[in-house]
């Protein structure tokens, strides 16, 4: 709920141009916003924020982070408890419509994303394009996008019946297409959806059974993997998120704004960084391990070097990622139930996590582990290849951009994003003749 302030912000020059008056607005929760919509219109200027770190880009009833606090709620409700007492299809429903569904409203929209999981089978073909070691998330942006091929025609974003079946559609055959991405890349042939499955349970079976021999997934590692996805599932205004809003603030179908999306989560300080943080992880181990950890956080130290400290530091955390611990209780769990609680690369994540947090340089920059810290090394341990992490993380943050999108869409308020700029290059001059050039 936006609701007018009775304080302004007073905005005044100190060479006596004409001042002005800005609205502020307080949300349920978290900072105000002061209302800059009217700025340029009567001051001339912009404000200036690379980054976005001051800035507010939508009124938004979805998700909301205290950074300071360490706290993440999907519409009300702490990650915690979700993550405790819901599956994903529940949250997915939560996301969409608002609410957590009863028994009646779960057993219909399980049934509808069910009946959506398979894939034109022409999809195949469209995969055959790629050679076999692409890397998976260049298959996702590249097969995403390419839903629209199949959809365009029957999504109008302006109809809500629309934007539901392409939400239920999305939902749906992601898994399936992260599954197709990895059998291609292993070459094994797809594994079709089996709508006698749950919704995770029939991703591990397109993931990992063949044609040879009956599969059944791990109960355990089912469960893990579900919650793994509550976790992704949506986060505010991160970069993927505003860039699914951006890109789908010009009208363009679903499917190719979550395209749009899946591409900037690739990224290494975005989503990327769960495969990067495990790739570091092992790196580590292969340098010699816990011995090595001082010099590695020497080398993170010196601002020559570029490296970081992949799964550490986040925006708006300036505290424990919440999704950080409870992934790292998946991951004692997932361990524990495959027999692997002497993983080596869980004993080292842990071991440098505790000198990181002891650690002035971290302590001072609030650099605590977030989501991508512990996710690679469940991951790992289940047998998805590091490769496939960040797509992992599309197929489970694809509700929360659709959630996000519709929500903008539905806003009949709602206008294209069209940021201005600072212009700091050449002042306007005459082209010359390139003799006198
Ligand atoms: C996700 O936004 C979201 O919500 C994203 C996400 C989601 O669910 O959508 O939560 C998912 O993307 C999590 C973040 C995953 N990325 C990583 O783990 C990559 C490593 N982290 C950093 O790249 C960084 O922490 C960011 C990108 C996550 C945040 O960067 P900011 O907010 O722009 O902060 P910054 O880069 O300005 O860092 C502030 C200081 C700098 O030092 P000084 O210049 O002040 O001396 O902290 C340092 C940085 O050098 N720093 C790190 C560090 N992260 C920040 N130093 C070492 N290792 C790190 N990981």
């Amino acid at each position: 709920m936006m609701t007018p302030s009775n304080v302004k912000a007073t905005l005044s020059f100190s060479d006596g141009s004409p001042g002005m008056e800005l609205p502020i607005y307080k949300g349920t929760v978290g900072p105000d916003v002061i209302d800059i919509r009217k700025l340029y219109g009567q001051t001339g200027k912009f404000t200036y924020d690379p980054g976005f770190l001051s800035t507010a880009s939508c009124n938004s009833t979805i998700t909301y982070i205290d950074g300071d606090k360490g706290e993440l709620l999907y519409r009300g409700y702490p990650i915690e408890q979700l993550a405790q007492h819901c599956d994903f299809l529940e949250v997915c429903h939560l996301l969409i419509y608002g609410e957590l569904p009863n028994v009646e409203q779960r057993d219909k929209f399980v049934k509808t994303i069910t009946y959506h999981t398979m894939v034109n089978e022409q999809m195949q073909f469209f995969l055959r394009g790629f050679r076999r070691d692409a890397h998976p998330m260049a298959v996702m942006t590249g097969l995403v996008g390419a839903l629209s091929a199949f959809y365009h025609d029957s999504t109008d974003v302006h109809n809500a019946q629309h934007r539901e079946i392409a939400a239920h559609r999305l939902i749906a055959k992601m898994p399936t297409l992260v599954a197709m991405s990895y059998k291609y890349g292993v070459g094994q042939p797809f594994i079709y959806p089996k709508n006698s499955l749950s919704y995770t349970a029939n991703f591990m079976r397109m993931m990992f059974a063949t044609p040879c021999e009956e599969y059944e997934a791990n109960d355990v590692v089912v469960r893990a993997l579900d919650r793994i996805f509550i976790l992704h599932a949506d986060h505010e205004q991160n970069a993927s998120t505003s860039t699914v809003r951006l890109c789908g603030s010009s009208g363009t179908n679903p499917f190719a704004a979550i395209a749009a999306g899946v591409a900037c989560l690739w990224g290494p300080a975005h989503g990327g960084a769960n495969e990067a943080a495990l790739t570091m992880l092992e790196d580590i181990q292969r340098a010699g391990g816990v011995e090595k950890i001082g010099e590695f956080i020497r080398q993170v130290k010196d601002k020559n070097s570029s490296v970081k400290l992949m799964g550490f530091g986040h925006r708006v955390y300036k505290n424990y990622d919440p999704r950080a611990k409870l992934m790292r209780e998946t991951c004692h769990e997932v361990l524990n139930a495959l027999g692997l609680h002497d993983d080596p690369l869980f004993k080292l994540a842990m071991a440098l996590e505790k000198i990181a947090l002891e650690d002035e340089y971290f302590v001072a920059r609030k650099l605590y582990p977030n989501v991508d810290f512990y996710s690679g090394i469940v991951q790992r341990a289940i047998g998805i290849p590091v490769s496939l992490f960040t797509a992992i993380f599309a197929l489970a943050r694809t509700v929360g951009w659709i959630a996000q999108l519709n929500e903008m869409i539905g806003d009949p308020e709602y206008k294209i994003g069209r940021p201005r700029q600072l212009f700091a290059g050449a002042a306007p001059r005459a082209v010359l003749p390139i003799g006198e050039r």
